[in-house]
């Protein structure tokens, strides 16, 4: 079901009036604010995932979802686990796609490296299906497909030594991803596969961990081929009402940090058996609350009523959000404040202690050298426009920059379109590229 322009704003006015009041859901009644913050920081036990689509429940004491093999091999293509651990510590679990049944001729090796944004997984790139998600359409065009997990999402919460209930687990945000996690991925994946250089294609916060990388990293230019940059998130000129909104109530909060450290809330938007239970029963077709739902989807990313498949939602929240830390929310809070790119500000001794200069490290992006071709959405609340045109300024070597005019941010990984509006562009630049040495 899609939905036009007029009933979106009505779900907007509904959604105002809801976040108010109490919901009357099987007999029990609760606040909509209370599901809200179950959502945001549920203290559940983490989710089961499954191989085969036979064993998805959402019984009460059994919610299940299909891990990465369920998913890619429900269509029929191989998959692969690897195992990452980085310099300090963090098991990650990256995946690749390893063969497609509509590619039959001799693999050009080429490899893809895929990075989701914040409380993404590897999951993302796959969730719609064959002949429509990135993954998969450069799968059958022969491409070697990696998709990266970065620390603290639902596939890496473990450590050598620490576990995921101890505080110091969570203390990182974009930039420990940026400098740790993303080399660690890229070393892997180039000397597995023994390439010299990988396409590299980020949405969202999976652009501003490869511009952190590549700016404090800068020898790492030579080893990405091109990046492309779904809705890149660098800059924060101009924000809009509800990310301003948002960064406010959150500056006005008094010891924000410390209400949530005594409650030892380190982490936000973990994928749960409770997160999953909630997306499935709120949001799915022919519940009143599914407008609430889209609502706030809407209110975050922007509002694209014609190329959002309502359907989907309950299957897209049973992979995503995955969880990341508050650190990290905290930290694009900073930027947003201060309006520049740099690194999470520790104050003036933590900063000493952790980056060996007084004030924040200043993400210098005349340091990325290699080739970018970034695509953004007209309609994206999270990253406008005008955020877009100064990080145009800045990058050195932009070779494409193109606007998708209805798109909002999510749309770039679930617009109903999304494959042959941005998706075959991209394949096309990738063998413009592969040409070339
Ligand atoms: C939950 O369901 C899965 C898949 O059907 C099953 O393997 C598992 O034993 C169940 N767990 C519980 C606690 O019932
Ligand atoms: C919407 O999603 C449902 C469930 O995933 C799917 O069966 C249907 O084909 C989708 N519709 C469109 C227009 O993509």
């Amino acid at each position: 079901m899609t939905m036009n322009m007029k009933f979106a704003s009505f779900v907007f006015m509904l959604t105002v009036v809801l976040l108010e009041s109490k919901l009357n859901v099987h007999g029990q009644s609760i606040s909509i604010q209370k599901v809200l913050f179950n959502f945001m920081f549920p203290k559940d036990p983490h989710i089961v995932r499954v191989r085969k689509p036979e064993d998805i429940k959402t019984t009460m004491n059994n919610v299940t979802t299909l891990d990465f093999f369920g998913l890619v091999e429900k269509y029929g293509y191989s998959a692969e686990e690897h195992y990452v651990t980085t310099k300090d510590g963090y098991n990650l679990i990256i995946h690749r796609i390893s063969g497609s049944p509509f590619f039959k001729g001799q693999r050009t090796g080429k490899v893809v490296f895929l990075q989701t944004g914040l409380f993404g997984t590897s999951d993302c790139w796959v969730l719609i299906g064959a002949g429509k998600d990135l993954a998969f359409l450069l799968a059958d065009k022969g491409y070697d497909v990696w998709l990266g997990n970065v620390r603290g999402s639902s596939y890496c919460r473990s450590h050598v030594k620490l576990s995921p209930r101890n505080k110091k687990f969570w203390q990182f945000s974009f930039h420990e991803i940026g400098m740790i996690d993303l080399p660690a991925m890229i070393d892997y994946v180039l000397g597995y596969t023994k390439q010299k250089n990988l396409y590299y294609v980020g949405i969202s916060m999976g652009n501003t961990v490869l511009f952190t990388f590549l700016s404090i990293k800068p020898e790492y230019n030579a080893k990405i081929k091109l990046a492309v940059c779904l809705a890149p998130v660098a800059f924060w000129n101009e924000a809009s009402p509800t990310v301003q909104y948002v960064t406010n109530m959150l500056h006005n909060i008094k010891n924000f940090e410390e209400i949530l450290n005594s409650n030892e809330i380190y982490e936000v938007f973990a994928l749960t058996s409770t997160s999953i239970m909630i997306g499935r029963t709120l949001c799915a077709d022919n519940t009143i609350t599914q407008a609430i739902c889209v609502a706030l989807m809407f209110l975050m990313s922007g509002a694209n009523p014609a190329q959002l498949n309502t359907t989907a939602m309950p299957e897209i929240l049973s992979y995503y959000p995955a969880g990341s830390s508050v650190q990290t929310i905290l930290h694009y809070k900073q930027n947003i404040i201060t309006k520049k790119f740099q690194s999470y500000d520790y104050g003036y001794i933590g900063n000493y202690k952790q980056y060996k200069q007084a004030t924040p490290i200043t993400y210098d992006l005349d340091k990325i050298t290699a080739p970018v071709a970034i695509f953004y959405g007209g309609n994206d609340l999270l990253v406008l426009k005008s955020t877009i045109f100064e990080l145009y300024k800045r990058l050195p070597n932009v070779v494409l920059l193109e606007e998708q005019k209805s798109f909002t941010h999510l749309d770039f990984i679930i617009a109903i379109d999304v494959n042959t509006l941005v998706y075959s562009r991209v394949i096309k630049l990738f063998q413009e590229f592969d040409n070339k040495t």
